[in-house]
């Protein structure tokens, strides 16, 4: 079998720092913001995986220059004639659909065969209040086109807790001719409120967001870890009692939060402090400590806090005792892949028990998964899920797919097996 990738089980508690790669999220918008600005940004730590390489090829196409850490501004410069690929990036495509809404021409946003399934209708509503036009297949997936709008200011108010759709109405909105402001239901990850505040665009009232238009500065970004990295580690140890680890420099967002919340809940142990921020936005260091794990039940807000992190939530469950049971949570049907099935698969084929619901799943907790194989289905985020399963497995576990996972973390096996190997 080609792209397959074997972990053997840890042979025992393990003790390790670990750095994360760069934070995805943060990094797709430093470099929007970079693309928008007046002057010279300078972003360090960005993400290396393909989705940020997406954001980065997709303004470069456009006119954004890079010379090492230092970005040029540019995003109007360039008409580039063809279609731009997003790859695998949900990010990239709606968080583009707002930025690049204003451009002096029409582009045209493609994706690979998962993005082109994932709903983009979602985008129409909020942007076309602004007064930008985008175009979607009938089925209201990619392509998608957008460009050439009069953007004027609109309040809006969205049902979902969707942080892109939040964050397309926002990039849109500071470029129109008026104010705007949009609300929607809690638990989104609120870093572009958070940025847009810290350069004067912009102000929050709870959920409730006002966009000021306005010149974006040129700025300087670290970029933290990405909480949703460190989880894989931070799952890894909450499953073997006296095994604990340290991950510095993480993003502490609130909005990112959901998992740690629910692993303490399950009984790990779990300390984090805040050490700066970035423009407003905290960054801190997260010890997480091993324990026998009780079933949890994970639904309302807490579920957009936690949703990239749910399938590991599932392999959390089986090492449980008793059964955890996740609502609340139709999205993760339009993820990379159809994370209720493919999550429910994953435990069943390391010899859990698993049950998919409408808009979650259940997982039996036996303290115990046997090993075996995981198929990727194109999803990253379960090729490592799948990955951390096989922590205290019975036996070594196969991802199938596995070189997706450099789609966020492209060392990702590699660190994982150091860190079991470390005392
Ligand atoms: C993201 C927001 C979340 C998350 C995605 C990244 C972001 O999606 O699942 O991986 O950077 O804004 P939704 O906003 O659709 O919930």
């Amino acid at each position: 079998m080609t792209d397959c990738r074997t972990l053997e089980p840890a042979t025992g508690p393990f003790q390790a720092g670990v750095n994360t790669p760069g934070d995805k999220s943060l990094s797709h918008r430093a470099l929007i913001f970079a693309a928008l600005a007046d002057d010279e940004s300078e972003i360090t730590g960005l993400a290396p995986g393909f989705d940020v390489t997406s954001t980065l090829g997709a303004l470069e196409r456009l006119g954004l220059r890079r010379d090492g850490d230092r970005f040029m501004p540019g995003h109007t410069a360039v008409d580039p004639g063809q279609p731009i690929d997003c790859g695998n990036s949900g990010t990239t495509m709606r968080l583009l659909a707002g930025s690049l809404s204003a451009l002096p021409f029409r582009v045209t946003l493609i994706g690979d065969a998962s993005l082109s399934t994932r709903p983009m209708r979602r985008l129409v509503r909020p942007l076309g209040a602004l007064g930008s036009d985008v175009a979607l297949s009938p089925q209201g997936t990619a392509p998608m086109t957008v460009g050439e709008a009069s953007l004027r200011g609109a309040d809006i108010a969205i049902d979902v807790a969707s942080a892109q759709v939040r964050s397309a109405f926002e990039f849109a909105a500071i470029q129109a001719d008026g104010d705007s402001s949009i609300d929607s239901p809690a638990g989104y990850r609120d870093h572009t409120e958070r940025w847009l505040e810290a350069f004067g665009l912009g102000a929050s009232d709870g959920t409730l967001m006002q966009i000021n238009p306005g010149p974006v500065p040129g700025a300087s970004y670290a970029i933290p870890g990405d909480p949703s990295s460190a989880a894989y580690v931070w799952a890894s140890a909450a499953i073997v009692p006296g095994s604990r680890v340290v991950t510095p420099n993480i993003s502490l967002n609130p909005g990112r939060l959901g998992f740690l919340s629910i692993i303490e809940a399950m009984g790990a142990e779990v300390h984090g402090e805040v050490t700066g921020t970035l423009h407003g936005d905290p960054v801190g260091t997260v010890s997480v400590g091993g324990a026998a794990l009780e079933a949890v039940e994970v639904s309302g807000d807490t579920v957009a806090a936690a949703i990239d992190e749910l399938p590991l939530v599932a392999v959390l469950g089986a090492y449980a005792e008793g059964i955890t049971v996740v609502s609340d949570a139709a999205e993760l049907r339009v993820k990379e892949s159809d994370r209720v099935v493919s999550t429910t698969a994953m435990i069943r084929g390391l010899g859990g028990g698993a049950e998919a619901t409408e808009d979650g799943f259940a997982v039996v907790g036996t303290g115990f998964l046997d090993g075996g194989t995981v198929d990727a289905a194109g999803d990253h985020r379960i090729a490592m899920a799948g990955a951390v399963a096989a922590t205290a497995a019975g036996g070594p576990v196969t991802i199938s797919g596995a070189s997706v996972a450099g789609v966020s973390w492209p060392t990702f096996y590699d660190t994982m097996e150091a860190v079991w190997s470390s005392r």
